[in-house]
């Protein structure tokens, strides 16, 4: 399995503050946005990931990740020209994805599922076709809405409806099978002039071919796309590590944790840091335990 990140956009919801920098690197509280998406893929096991971002973002990107090899990934970088459509993400990467199966995260969605991530590791195993997921929101006109039977069977996606059908939402989370890339291709600009997800999405339902998992009450979704969401992200992911004394989407934590990387792998990286760095520390902490 394959992992696309979508970094790119405007960031014009943000402006001033993406004024010379992309959205995905500002900081979601102690970390930069693009780390939690990124830490999604990882804790599904997706070790090579192809980030596509705008043609100023990417090297900024690449610097913060490199190669992604101290991590235990593969990490490749792709530009999208013009911000045409989240579809896009699967014609930059036709050749990335190649015959895999492939998971696309939007990189201004974080989240926060706790034990039910595991349950979604069978589901994507087992998919067929296209595989979104749902999130109970109370203002899905902002969203991609999902119609769903008393089977939870998908009956209808709509973009942004004017008189959603259900309070149902599609996240940014996406796995499809290889054949995606030919369906990209063959998607039409819709009237905004973009090569729309809900588009690709529904030539797999029309083909009984799409299933949808609902992140449980409790779950956390966030995206942080506008000054209050980016705002109530941080705050979210501070109420929670000051709590429990443990990181959100800490990589390197992860990479360990999971095995991607020996403890002498994480020990250089904690090595490579400067004294004085809580973040440092905090790895320090992890490497110390039993
Ligand atoms: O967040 C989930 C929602 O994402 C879904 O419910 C919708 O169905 C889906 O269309 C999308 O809606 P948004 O209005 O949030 O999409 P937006 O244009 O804001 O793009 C989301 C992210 O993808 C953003 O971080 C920028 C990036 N992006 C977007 C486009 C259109 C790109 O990198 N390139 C693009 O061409």
């Amino acid at each position: 399995m394959k992992g696309i990140i979508l970094a790119g956009g405007s960031g014009s919801r943000l402006y001033p503050l993406t004024k010379t920098t992309s959205k995905q690197l500002l900081p979601v509280y102690d970390k930069p946005m693009i780390y939690y998406p990124l830490s999604t893929l990882m804790q599904f096991g997706i070790r090579d990931i192809l980030i596509i971002s705008t043609p100023d973002d990417t090297p900024n990107i690449a610097k913060l990740f490199s190669t992604g090899v101290h991590i235990g990934l593969s990490i490749q970088y792709a530009v999208q020209d013009e911000p045409k459509g989240i579809a896009q993400a699967f014609t930059i990467g036709a050749d990335f994805i190649g015959n895999d199966d492939v998971c696309l995260i939007l990189g201004d969605n974080i989240f926060c599922m706790g034990e039910q991530l595991n349950t979604f590791q069978d589901e994507i195993n087992d998919n067929n076709g296209a595989l979104i997921f749902g999130y109970h929101v109370n203002d899905p006109e902002r969203f991609g809405v999902i119609e769903f039977d008393d089977e939870s069977r998908v009956i209808s996606i709509e973009e942004k409806p004017t008189k959603p059908k259900s309070n149902h939402v599609a996240v940014g989370l996406y796995c499809y099978k290889s054949d995606v890339v030919d369906k990209a291709k063959s998607l039409k600009p819709s009237a905004r002039g973009e090569f729309e997800i809900t588009d690709l999405n529904k030539l797999y339902l029309n083909e009984g071919r799409m299933k949808a998992c609902f992140l449980k009450r409790g779950t956390a979704w966030l995206d942080a796309g506008t000054p209050d969401s980016l705002i109530e992200a941080g705050q979210y992911v501070q109420i929670i590590e000051k709590r429990q004394g443990l990181k959100i989407s800490c990589i390197e934590e992860i990479a360990y944790r999971a095995g991607y990387i020996s403890k002498s792998q994480f020990k250089s990286i904690i090595d490579s840091l400067s004294d004085g760095m809580s973040y440092k520390q905090y790895l320090q902490n992890v490497y110390e335990e039993n």
